[in-house]
């Protein structure tokens, strides 16, 4: 078998795995990033969402071949306890969030946001979002914490 070339969170790796193989069960089984979720399976609901060259995919449903030599993203690649990247400064800030299983999709989706938009309305952070499932009902906590992300991210640019 052939190995493919991944960059995952800035790492040049190469892995010898069937390229049908989903992205999410390499990412969680095989390089034990298990930040990304799986939750349907079906693409339906969000929280095994990763950046795929800045934007946000559902790796449940993203055959390994599809994304050879692509710039993967996963929220390891965010930030880390000692130097959370906004957004998970901002999710902290405003508890955003119970169980927590659905954030690490939120938390990419909304990197791509803001990377796209540093200054997103609410209803464009929830239009960004659509794809994200919360099952816990923390939606208003979580576009709270995108708003304070943003407002985060515009003043670091600032100073
Ligand atoms: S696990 Fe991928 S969208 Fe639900
Ligand atoms: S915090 Fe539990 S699913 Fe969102």
């Amino acid at each position: 078998m052939e190995p493919i070339p991944l960059n995952v969170n800035g790492n040049t790796i190469r892995i010898a795995v069937d390229g049908d193989t989903p992205l999410l069960d390499v990412l969680r089984n095989h390089l034990g990033l298990t930040g990304a979720k799986f939750g349907c399976g079906l693409e339906q609901c969000g929280c095994c969402m990763v950046l795929v060259d800045g934007e946000p995919v559902k790796s449940c449903g993203k055959p390994l071949s599809a994304v050879a030599g692509r710039a993967i993203v996963t929220i390891e690649g965010l930030g880390t306890p000692e130097r959370p990247h906004p957004l998970q400064q901002a999710f902290l800030d405003e508890q955003a969030g119970q169980c927590g299983y659905c954030l690490p999709g939120i938390l990419v989706s909304a990197k791509a946001l803001l990377d796209h938009n540093p200054a997103p309305s609410r209803r464009e952070i929830a239009e960004a979002l659509d794809d994200n499932i919360c099952r816990c009902g923390s939606h208003v906590r979580i576009l709270r914490a995108v708003e304070r992300a943003a407002r985060l991210m515009r003043e670091g640019a600032a100073r």
